[in-house]
C-alpha cells in the first residue's frame, strides 16, 4: 500500500495584501543578484523578479499565489522521501495539506489510505508532524511533562503513557535530561523533544518539515541519524522537507525537487546526479569579484551555467559554480574572465555533480538564497 499519495494536489493563496508573498518567493532566490541571464526559461533571473512585483504593484488589492501546483505524489511505506527545493516552493504548504492543517484548494491527498479532507481524524491519528518556525513545546514545562501533556491530549491513559514517555525519551536520547525544563534545553534537544512529541502516537508515517533548520551542524547531523534510525529501526514513513541538499542526499531515498510549486523532478539522489553526469561542474572561489562575473562567465562557449554565491561581501568573497560539459578545457577561459575582471582566484577544484547542480541545471539558479 502507499503511505501518501497526492493526485493534481493544488493549493491557491489569495490575500488581500499587494504584492508582499507572491513576489517574495522568487525575488529572493536571486542570490544576491550576482547571477543573471541565461536560465533555460530564457528569462533573466533578475528581471523576472522586477517585473512581478511591478506587475503585482500595479494590479487591484487582491493577489494570489499558486502555492503548490498540481502535485503528483506516490510515497511507498517505509521510505524517506525528501522534499527538495528553495525557499517558497510550495513545501511547507504541501506538509500542512498533508497533516489537514489545510485544506486543498483542488485534487486530493491520501495518508496512510485515509483521504486527508474527508477523514481528517483518521490521518492525524496516523501521522507524528514536525511543523518547522513554531514553538511546539513548552519552555516552562520539563521534557517528560511536555510529554505527559500531549499524551493526554492524545487520550493514553496516565500508565501507558508513562511506559511510552520513558521508551521515547530513550530514543530521542533524552532520558537523563527529561526533568529539566525545557528553556535549558540546547536548540538540539529542543528539535529532539519535538520529534519525541510526534512520536507519542507511534504514527506509521513522519511529516517533518525542514527538520534541521536553524541548528548547529553536530545537532542537525543527530537529528538526520535519529531520522534514519526511526526509519531503519522502527519502520517509520518519513517525507520531509529541506532546502539542504546535503540532507536530501544523505537521507531520502527519494528525492522530489520542486520549485514554484511544481515538483520537477523526482527519484533517487543516485539516479538525479547521474542524469547530469554528462556535465562537470567547476567550483571557483574568488575575492574581489566583480558584479558581473557570472554573467562573463556565462558567455564563455562551452559554459553551461554558472551560479555565484557570495560568501564574504567585505572582501567580495564569491563561491562560482560552473557548469561545462569538460570542466577541464573550459578552465583556463573561466580563470581568464576572472583575471580580466581583476578577480583573485582562492580555489578551484572539477568536480562531480551534487543534487544542487541537478537543481540548477533544471532551474538555471541555485537553490540557496
Ligand atoms: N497563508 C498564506 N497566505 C498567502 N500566501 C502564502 C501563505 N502561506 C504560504 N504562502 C505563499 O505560498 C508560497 C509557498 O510557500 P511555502 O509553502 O511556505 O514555501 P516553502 O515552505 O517551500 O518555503 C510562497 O510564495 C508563500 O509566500
Ligand atoms: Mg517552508
Amino acid at each position: 500500500m502507499s503511505a501518501i499519495t497526492t493526485e493534481k494536489l493544488t493549493k491557491r493563496f489569495i490575500s488581500r495584501k499587494r504584492a508582499a508573498t507572491g513576489a517574495s518567493g522568487s525575488a529572493g532566490a536571486d542570490t544576491a543578484g550576482v547571477h543573471g541571464n541565461g536560465g533555460p526559461s530564457g528569462n533573466g533571473a533578475g528581471g523576472r523578479g522586477a517585473s512581478g512585483l511591478l506587475g503585482r504593484f500595479r494590479r487591484p488589492a487582491k493577489s494570489e499565489t499558486l502555492a503548490v501546483d498540481a502535485i503528483d505524489l506516490d510515497l511507498r511505506e517505509g521510505e524517506i522521501f525528501g522534499l527538495l527545493g528553495p525557499n517558497g516552493a510550495g513545501k511547507t504548504t504541501t506538509i500542512r495539506m498533508l497533516c489537514t492543517l489545510l485544506e486543498p484548494t483542488s485534487g486530493r491527498a491520501t495518508v496512510a489510505g485515509y483521504d486527508v479532507v474527508k477523514e481528517a481524524d483518521k490521518v492525524r491519528a496516523s501521522i507524528g508532524v514536525v511543523l518547522s518556525g513554531e514553538r511546539a513545546v513548552y519552555w516552562k514545562l520539563t521534557g517528560r511533562e511536555n510529554l505527559q501533556y500531549y499524551a493526554a491530549l492524545y487520550h493514553i491513559p496516565p500508565a501507558a503513557a508513562r511506559k511510552r514517555i520513558a521508551e521515547i525519551l530513550a530514543v530521542v536520547n533524552l532520558a537523563d535530561r527529561a526533568d529539566e525544563f525545557v528553556e535549558r534545553y540546547s536548540s538540539g534537544m529542543k528539535q529532539r523533544l519535538t520529534l519525541a512529541k510526534g512520536l507519542l502516537n507511534n504514527p506509521p508515517v513522519l511529516l517533518l518539515d525542514e527538520p534541521t533548520i536553524g541548528l548547529d551542524p553536530q545537532s542537525a547531523r543527530n537529528i538526520r541519524e535519529f531520522i534514519l534510525c526511526l526509519n531503519k529501526e522502527h519502520g517509520k514513513t518519513v517525507i520531509l522537507t529541506t532546502h539542504y541538499m546535503e540532507e536530501a542526499d544523505q537521507l531520502c531515498d527519494r528525492v522530489g525537487i520542486i520549485d514554484h510549486g511544481r515538483i520537477i523532478a523526482l527519484d533517487s539522489p543516485k539516479v538525479l546526479k547521474s542524469r547530469i553526469k554528462e556535465e562537470d561542474v567547476v567550483e571557483v572561489e574568488v575575492k574581489n569579484a566583480a558584479p558581473d562575473l557570472a554573467r562573463r562567465i556565462r558567455s564563455i562557449e562551452q559554459v553551461n551555467q554558472v551560479t555565484a554565491q557570495v560568501t564574504d561581501p567585505t572582501v567580495g568573497a564569491a563561491a562560482l559554480r560552473v557548469h561545462a560539459q569538460d570542466g577541464r578545457k573550459v578552465l583556463p577561459s573561466v580563470l581568464a574572465q576572472i583575471a580580466a575582471a581583476d578577480g583573485v582566484v582562492q580555489f578551484v577544484k572539477v568536480s562531480e555533480p551534487t543534487l544542487e547542480d541537478v537543481f540548477i541545471s533544471l532551474t538555471g539558479k541555485a537553490l540557496r538564497d
